[in-house]
């Protein structure tokens, strides 16, 4: 099951399996996959947190009861649905933020990979332990977390298996902070977005997720374009003049 949870702008989304600490089967996997849809379409939120329920697990992967029995095809449209939820989170507008509360392995750890942003409990469990399975990532893991870590580090961890504790994931840069409650840290983060312009953050993520792929010359030029159409916005106008004013902005996303 997935619950959406919504507070102001910022929407809490947590998978809720938790009797296979939240492993993905087909149902939970194409529930989240339709409510990452819904909020990304929605202009009234700001922010979103995704989540694990209970105190063991983000995600601890992909149901391997399940991919035991597919075949080809079935692999093939298992690999496509992970990858539009962990492409919804990726492009959606709002910025998304992964709260990762215990074990996020395989499928979880793409999760929270395809995430703008990664904060861990001092519990959690990350790593890409496909391998061990004889198979592969197939949500994203061979491409983002070579993103997020580099090359070198993540070639360890896919062709090893090895799962990595809360500090070694903050020294390689696997997430941006640990923290206990892991969602109050992520909170405090989302409630600070949501007070920022939408527009800038929404043209931000979408400039910075070309910054490691395509052209860099073409990627600046796009950069350049943006920010020069960005002030025709009231919120580049607010935010510019509340400074010369002293005051606080207030943004409204238009
Ligand atoms: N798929 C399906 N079921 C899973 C699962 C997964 N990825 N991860 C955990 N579960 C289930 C277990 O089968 C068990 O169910 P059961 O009680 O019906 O047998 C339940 O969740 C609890 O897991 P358990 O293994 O008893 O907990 P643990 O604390 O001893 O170990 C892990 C936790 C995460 C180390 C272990 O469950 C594990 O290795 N899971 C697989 C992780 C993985 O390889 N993920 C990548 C898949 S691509």
């Amino acid at each position: 099951m997935i619950l959406v949870d919504r507070e102001d702008a910022v929407a809490v989304v947590t998978v809720d399996r938790q009797d296979a600490l939240n492993a993905l089967d087909v149902a939970t996997l194409t529930e989240l996959r339709d409510r990452l849809r819904e909020l990304a379409a929605d202009d009234e939120v700001r922010v979103v947190i995704l989540t694990g329920a209970g105190e063991k697990a983000f995600v601890a992967g992909a149901d391997i009861k399940y991919m035991s029995g597919l075949d080809v095809d079935e692999a093939k449209a298992w690999g496509a649905l992970g990858h539009e939820a962990g492409r919804l989170l990726e492009t959606m507008p709002a910025p998304t933020i992964a709260a990762v509360n215990g074990f996020a392995l395989g499928g979880g750890c793409e999760l929270a990979l395809a995430c703008d942003i990664r904060y861990a409990a001092t519990n959690a469990k990350l790593g890409q332990p496909e391998v061990n399975l004889g198979i592969i990532p197939g949500w994203g893991g061979t491409q983002r977390l070579a993103r997020v870590c580099g090359l070198g580090v993540a070639k360890e961890l896919i062709f090893t298996g090895r799962v990595v504790d809360a500090e070694e994931a903050l020294r390689i840069g696997l997430v941006n902070a640990v923290h206990d409650p892991v969602l109050e840290k992520a909170r405090e983060t989302a409630a600070l977005l949501a007070s920022k312009s939408p527009i800038a953050l929404r043209l931000m993520k979408e400039l910075a997720n070309r910054a490691l792929g395509g052209d860099h010359a073409a990627n600046l030029e796009a950069e350049g374009d943006t920010f020069g159409e960005l002030f025709s916005s009231e919120d580049a106008r607010e935010g510019l003049t509340a400074f010369v004013e002293k005051r606080e902005p207030v943004f409204r996303g238009r």
